[in-house]
């Protein structure tokens, strides 16, 4: 069985202009549209989108008051970059006004404080600040910022507005566009959630500036991602770019982010619920979460884990007949141009294939997954050998790791 993307992820854009010294800059934010069952929401995207946030929020409506959710960490990196004037445009609606100062509520964003206990606390914070049915949270932050802080939007008061303003690359390409909010169980990751859109999503490359290196990689391998399984123009950008990417080039940035963000947007407006064409976007994932499932979620840093998923599934694709050998090749080289990884854990294959199947995304014990016919288009499968799957999980790792080895003479 399986589910083809190809489609054009359109994109409409705006000029800003910006006065940097005696030079005019045009910077050109993008807003992308992404629909949902419960209406319609924009990814605004440029340099400089930040500067702008009270006014985009304007746009959405009267609030009596505006809540940031963040973290110490991401709000110390990025708070400077978002006006204080939230306050004044809350203050504007008549009664409202005593209300409508701007509050900063702020949680430990560790993966291990993803629980229904930080839900709790925002939640309460939100009502300790007075904040009612026509309040908005502002969740500022990477993807767990955004997930647990859009729960506690879905929740309070049995839902009030939320917007984004995605801090890390992963955010800014995945996290915040397409509506899943939800926090970790002891028995498992993200078990407890809902589907609750943004009513908006600022995102702005000039908040990755302070993004720990580790990070950023791991957004990136995000965004190789999307190339292989939508876009080939923007994989080969990458082949060409990478090293202006991987120090942040403007340029390159406001290339690759807006398109990714465009790319999620199309694929969560045609299946928002992944009953099909979202599965596309979990390229890598079931090899990436089952490595991150044998080491405790303590070894790699998601992306990291993801780099080495999208390897094995070039590997496995190719083997399956599916992939180019070509394809494959370029997938696995550019995946290792992102840069040393965490090496692939001891664990058996047996050990590997147990933690497939135990993933949520499994269906009725199936294993399903997303390969690639060629870069640019992915498909779903459930129906690869486990003999083929077994020989890749041997094999691969060490096919993996030697691509770039220095040929011994
Ligand atoms: N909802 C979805 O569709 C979806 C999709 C993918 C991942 N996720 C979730 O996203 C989470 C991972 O998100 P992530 O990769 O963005 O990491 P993260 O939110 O855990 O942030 C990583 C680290 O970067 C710090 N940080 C954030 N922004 C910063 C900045 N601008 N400068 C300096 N430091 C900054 C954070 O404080 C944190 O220490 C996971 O919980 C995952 O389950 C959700
Ligand atoms: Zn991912």
């Amino acid at each position: 069985m399986f589910i083809e993307a190809r489609a054009h992820a359109g994109a409409a854009s705006v000029c800003y202009i910006q006065n940097v010294g005696s030079i005019v800059l045009y910077m050109k934010t993008k807003r992308i549209p992404v629909r949902s069952a419960t209406g319609k929401y924009s990814v605004v995207c440029g340099h400089g989108v930040l500067r702008d946030a009270a006014r985009e929020i304007s746009r959405l409506g009267d609030f009596s008051s505006v809540h940031v959710v963040s973290s110490p960490k991401a709000w110390r990196a990025v708070g400077k970059l978002i006006p204080a004037n939230f306050g004044s445009l809350a203050a504007t609606k008549g009664a409202a006004a005593k209300r409508g100062m701007t509050k900063v509520h702020l949680f430990d964003d560790a993966e291990s404080a993803k629980t229904l206990k930080s839900v709790e606390h925002i939640v309460r914070s939100l009502s300790g600040a007075g904040a009612d049915r026509q309040a908005l949270l502002l969740a500022v932050g990477g993807g767990m910022v955004g997930d647990v802080a859009g729960f506690a939007a879905a929740t309070y008061l049995r839902g009030i507005a939320l917007a984004h303003v995605p801090t890390t690359l992963l955010a800014q390409v995945d996290s915040a566009i397409g509506g899943k909010t939800g926090v970790n169980l002891p028995e498992g990751k993200n078990l407890v959630g809902a589907f609750y859109s943004p009513r908006v999503v600022l995102s702005d490359p000039r908040a990755l500036r302070t993004l720990p290196e580790r990070e950023f990689r791991g957004g990136l391998a995000e965004v190789i991602k999307y190339g292989v399984i939508f876009d080939a123009k923007l994989f080969a950008y990458v082949e060409t770019h990478m090293e202006k990417i991987v120090l942040r080039d403007e340029a390159a940035l406001a290339y690759i982010i807006p398109r990714c963000a465009a790319i999620k947007a199309h694929v969560v407006s045609r299946d928002e619920h992944e009953s099909g064409l979202r599965e596309i976007l979990n390229f890598g994932h079931t090899f990436g979460h089952a490595l991150e499932s044998v080491t405790n979620y303590r070894v790699f840093q998601h992306g990291e884990a993801i780099a080495w998923g999208m390897m094995a599934a070039a590997l496995l694709g190719h083997a399956a007949g599916i992939t180019p050998e070509r394809d494959a090749a370029r997938i696995i080289s550019l995946t290792r141009r992102l840069g040393a990884l965490p090496p692939w854990p001891k664990a058996t294959a047996a050990q590997l294939i147990s933690a497939m199947r135990s993933d949520k995304k499994t269906r009725e014990g199936k294993l399903r997954f997303v390969l690639s016919p060629g870069i640019g288009k992915a498909r779903s499968y459930d129906t690869i050998s486990l003999e083929l799957l077994e020989r890749v999980l041997h094999f691969g790792p060490q096919l993996m790791s030697a691509v770039h080895a220095p040929a011994k003479i």
